[in-house]
């Protein structure tokens, strides 16, 4: 019941401010995404599975935004229903303002011009039958955008700023004639060439060794300061949000549990679940996605400690921009000496 007045509360706090705005940031968002819910299979039927639940977040204009969850916590699903991919997603998702839910497929069409996603695995992206000129160029045909010399140039120009010099040595190449770096900058140089004004980026650095995946780090953060681009950056990987994103949300068993600027989310944990995976702690238990929001985290020792069994949290904002749906009674002070007592 105490969970329940609680949530009250928090829907009155927020006041004008949208909930999960980054406050430093003004004007309108790049993307808005609120109450987004995600089912697959039939309503009721046995594999019905709730993919995400109630998630709100924003992302401004030049932001990197960080996704980061277990697997299966719905960060895929996520970038997939911005992309207009996912017709079961209900809620609301505006890009610019402009709502994308129940867009007919050619609006959709038109909406993509301004999304790009770049997958995990740079061997699944790039069709093996074309070489690299086509594969960047590929985009721009479809939409469109210029000439034929228009169109080579910018191949071109943009292979150089992934770092692919000469470019001529790599354009007239087919994908299994680059590394695997090199194909994910190949990706990458696709993503820009459009110059979108979101990239949803889907764990984009997973396959590459800690040197390249520095070099595409910089690549990615370079392209967000000089176009203003805003990205969706989904990874497992804390340090890598930690070097790349203004803020990081967090998922898990498809709600988000916790959202705040980088350093406030990393430095002052909320969320047990985010406190396990700064700790590097595995033993968690997967969500039961029959009950919301219940949640079990298991110590090394044996000890299970049971979380938002009864109630749903939402998210409450602890720290100006920082928040998490958490039913703990002390919010207000990071409790990392009690989990370590946990274990
Ligand atoms: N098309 C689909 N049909 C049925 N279930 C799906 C579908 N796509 C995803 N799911 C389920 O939705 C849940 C979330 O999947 P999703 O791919 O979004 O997770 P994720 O966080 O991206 O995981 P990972 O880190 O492993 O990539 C999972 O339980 C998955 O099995
Ligand atoms: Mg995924």
């Amino acid at each position: 019941m105490a969970g329940r007045q609680l949530a009250c509360f928090i829907t009155k706090r927020t006041g004008s401010r949208s909930l999960t705005d980054d406050p430093q940031r003004s004007g309108p968002p790049l993307l808005e995404v609120r109450d987004l819910n995600v089912r697959f299979g039939a309503r009721g039927r046995s594999g019905e599975v709730t993919a995400v639940r109630g998630l709100s977040f924003s992302i401004a204009p030049g932001e990197i935004l960080g996704l980061i969850g277990e697997s299966g916590s719905g960060k895929t699903t996520v970038a997939r229903a911005v992309m207009g991919l996912v017709r079961s997603a209900t809620g609301s998702i505006r890009l610019q303002g402009r709502e994308m839910l129940g867009l007919s497929e050619r609006e959709l069409r038109k909406v993509r011009r301004r999304l790009h996603l770049i997958f995990q695995d740079p061997y699944d992206s790039l069709h093996p039958g074309m070489r690299i000129r086509e594969i960047v160029e590929e985009a721009m045909k479809i939409h469109r955008t210029g000439d034929r010399a228009h169109r080579t140039a910018t191949v071109s120009a943009a292979l150089e700023d992934v770092g692919l010099t000469p470019s001529s040595r790599f354009i007239e190449r087919y994908p299994y004639q680059l590394s695997g770096g090199q194909r994910q900058r190949v990706a990458i140089a696709r993503a820009m060439v459009l110059d979108p004004a979101l990239v949803l980026a889907d764990e984009p650095t997973s396959m590459l060794d800690l040197s390249l995946r520095s070099g595409i780090l910089e690549i990615l953060k370079r392209h967000r300061d000089t176009s203003g681009t805003g990205y969706l950056f989904i990874t497992h990987d804390l340090a890598l949000a930690r070097h790349l994103c203004d803020r990081i949300a967090v998922m898990f068993g498809g709600k988000l549990v916790e959202l705040g600027p980088t350093e406030a989310v990393i430095t002052n944990p909320l969320h047990p679940y985010t406190k396990l995976l700064l700790q590097a702690v595995e033993e968690l238990a997967p969500p039961a996605p029959q009950e919301p929001g219940g949640y079990r985290v298991s110590y090394p020792s044996g000890r299970v400690k049971e979380c938002c069994a009864t109630i749903d949290p939402e998210l409450q904002e602890i720290a100006p921009g920082h928040y998490v749906a958490c039913d703990q009674d002390d919010r207000s002070i990071p409790d990392k000496s009690l989990l370590e007592k946990e274990e």
